[in-house]
């Protein structure tokens, strides 16, 4: 009984963290398309994409991504005094699980596509 309510505990703590956690990464742009959720997003949408582990690892993920409780979420992503929230849709695969994508669309609230990158922005799974 002690066992298994600390087991519980420990459980709602890291789902509490795992949502409420802010983080920090590099911003890139992603064409949008044919997403690990399963659906078909365009760049014009304000859709954005995390990394496979973070994808993975999100509590209740299991091995098909379509049913990941992430794809009910958004990103929302703070830089340079602005902000905004997109839908998560898809998964990168990458060495840099804190990175964080943006449809083109998205992406231009913080800088030029031509930029490419947007570094240490913060975000949250909200
Ligand atoms: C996360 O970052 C946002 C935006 O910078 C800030 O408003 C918020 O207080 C931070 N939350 C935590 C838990 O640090
Ligand atoms: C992403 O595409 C799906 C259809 O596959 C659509 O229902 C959803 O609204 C789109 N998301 C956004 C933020 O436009
Ligand atoms: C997000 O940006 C909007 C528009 O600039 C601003 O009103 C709002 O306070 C910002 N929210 C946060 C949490 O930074
Ligand atoms: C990003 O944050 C790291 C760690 O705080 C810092 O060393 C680096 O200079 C920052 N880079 C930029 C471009 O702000």
């Amino acid at each position: 009984m002690m066992i298994a309510s600390r087991i519980l505990l420990v459980i709602s703590c890291f789902f509490v963290s795992v949502l409420a956690q802010n983080h920090t990464g590099t911003l890139f742009n992603f064409a949008p398309g044919l997403g690990a959720c399963g659906f078909t997003n365009t760049s014009t949408q304000i859709v954005g994409s995390v990394s496979s582990s973070f994808f993975n690892s999100f509590p209740g993920a299991t091995d098909n991504p379509n049913k990941n409780p992430i794809c009910k979420k958004s990103l929302f992503i703070t830089s340079g005094g602005k902000n905004i929230t997109a839908a998560i849709v898809d998964f990168f695969v990458a060495d840099a699980p804190e990175n964080v994508g943006l449809s083109p669309t998205a992406f231009k609230t913080f800088a030029p596509l031509s930029d490419g990158i947007v570094p240490n922005v913060t975000w949250s799974v909200v």
